[in-house]
């Protein structure tokens, strides 16, 4: 039985971790967020009703769940005060406590968005395909300690001072891309309204992370984006600006290595990715249509068609590796449904040679050719199943093959958008 479980994308994002982290809340005391930002949208759907989440940890649809957004988390202001809003509007957080924000996050300002923008439009053809939420420029600036955090900026004083040191040379950037120069009294009236609607929010989100684990209580540790999109591990440099991997659940919270039990790996039973970059299996003909619709492909927070394709299992390989999994957990299996084969992409030919991993250099993956493994489709609707041995013999044969491959245990298994829509094989909390 584990307590404290970190759950990663383990491909390019979007693959439910949102959903998977609300199924496992209800064991938990506390979930934390602990890198990314607004660029993450953790779709969760209750009933009728949906709810998108940007910033707050999934587990705030349980009320007896603490939510921290721990140091690593980039923090837009504005889009978490809209988003508590429209909790609130929805009967979620009704205990302002039960949700605490790290002081030493650090906050997406405007200049950052509008930074983000210009250099995209500059790129031209070459753009990243970024969010636009100003994530890149804001990790920028943290590591070149000119950022600004949010223990700082409710502090009036202490805002003031650092924007006095920090706005000129970010104005100065503006022009030379440009835009339009961001004014000092504005964002210190932005502040003001910032720092009533979140200053009751702050906390050293390590010292209750540290203090719970000493209790025994359990924690899930909620990972943004995906390991493809990993500063270090992605496919650079299509990728996030942040730390996607499971290391970073401990750098980005607080917490020590030796704290985590387990590591669950989210993949969708087929391959999607917003923005630029190579996509090996990526099917542009009947096969990635049929995806993108039936699986509602569009990105939760821009409204991006997705790109789709068949399963990698050189990804869910490489995602093992760099996060150390010790479960997967496999979402969206009913889109697949009536797709006759279903491939697998076990590996590529790379100048002749073939290779099963992921090459760490973005020209090489894109002379990639994926090998495939066909397997028998079927056709029985499967979003009804809640037991493994219920699911008909050719949707078996593809989630052993899956399992078989990346060699480890698969935990949950989602056949359809209901929440209760799920097979669980292995519960990590039970
Ligand atoms: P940024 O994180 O906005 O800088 O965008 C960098 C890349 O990461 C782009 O390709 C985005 O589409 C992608 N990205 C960022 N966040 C997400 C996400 O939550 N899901 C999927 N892709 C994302």
């Amino acid at each position: 039985m584990a307590n404290n479980v970190v759950v990663v994308g383990a491909q390019w994002g979007d693959e439910g971790k949102g959903r998977i982290i609300d199924l496992l809340t209800p064991s938990v005391d506390a979930v934390v967020r602990y890198q990314g930002g607004a660029n993450a949208g953790h779709t969760v759907v209750i009933g009728d009703a949906k709810t998108i989440l940007h910033l707050v940890p999934s587990g705030v649809l349980h009320a007896d769940c603490l939510c921290i957004i721990g140091n690593g988390v980039v923090l837009d202001a504005d889009v978490l005060i809209d988003e508590i809003e429209g909790l609130h509007s929805q009967g979620y957080l009704k205990n302002p406590k039960m949700l605490a924000i790290s002081k030493s996050a650090h906050l997406v300002m405007p200049y950052h968005r509008q930074i983000d923008q210009l250099r995209e439009t500059k790129l031209g053809s070459a753009r990243i395909g970024t969010t636009g939420r100003g994530i890149g420029p804001t990790y920028e600036d943290k590591a070149a300690r000119r950022g600004i955090r949010f223990g700082e900026m409710i502090d009036p004083e202490i805002f003031k001072k650092r924007l006095e040191q920090i706005l000129p040379e970010k104005n100065k950037l503006i022009e030379i891309l440009g835009g339009h120069p961001v004014d000092m009294s504005t964002l210190l009236t932005e502040g003001e309204g910032w720092r009533k609607r979140l200053a009751h929010h702050a906390a050293d989100a390590s010292l209750i992370l540290n203090r719970y684990i000493k209790d025994g209580k359990k924690i899930l540790f909620e990972g943004a984006q995906g390991t493809l999109l990993d500063i270090d591990h992605g496919t650079y440099p299509y990728v996030t600006s942040s730390n996607t991997v499971a290391g970073e659940a401990c750098c980005g919270s607080g917490v020590g290595p030796t704290v985590i039990d387990d590591v669950l790996g989210v993949v969708k039973a087929y391959t999607t990715r917003v923005g630029e970059g190579p996509f090996p299996t990526e099917d542009d003909g009947k096969v990635g249509e049929t995806l993108q619709t039936r699986g509602k492909e569009f990105g939760a927070t821009t409204g991006r068609k997705r790109r789709c394709g068949w399963f990698d299992a050189t990804i869910l390989k490489h995602a093992a590796r760099v996060n150390g999994l010790t479960m997967v957990a496999i979402t969206k299996l009913d889109v697949l449904t009536t797709i006759d084969p279903v491939r697998i992409c076990t590996g590529y030919k790379l100048d002749g040679a073939t290779i099963d991993y992921i090459p760490s250099s973005d020209e090489e993956l894109r002379r990639c050719e994926p090998v495939y493994e066909d397997m028998k489709g079927w056709k029985e609707d499967i979003s009804g199943v809640r037991k493994f041995e219920n699911l008909p013999k050719a949707t078996q044969a593809y989630i052993n093959r899956l399992q078989e491959i990346a060699g480890i245990p698969i935990s949950i298994i989602s056949v359809g958008y209901e929440r209760s829509s799920h097979i669980m094989m292995r519960d990590p909390f039970a």
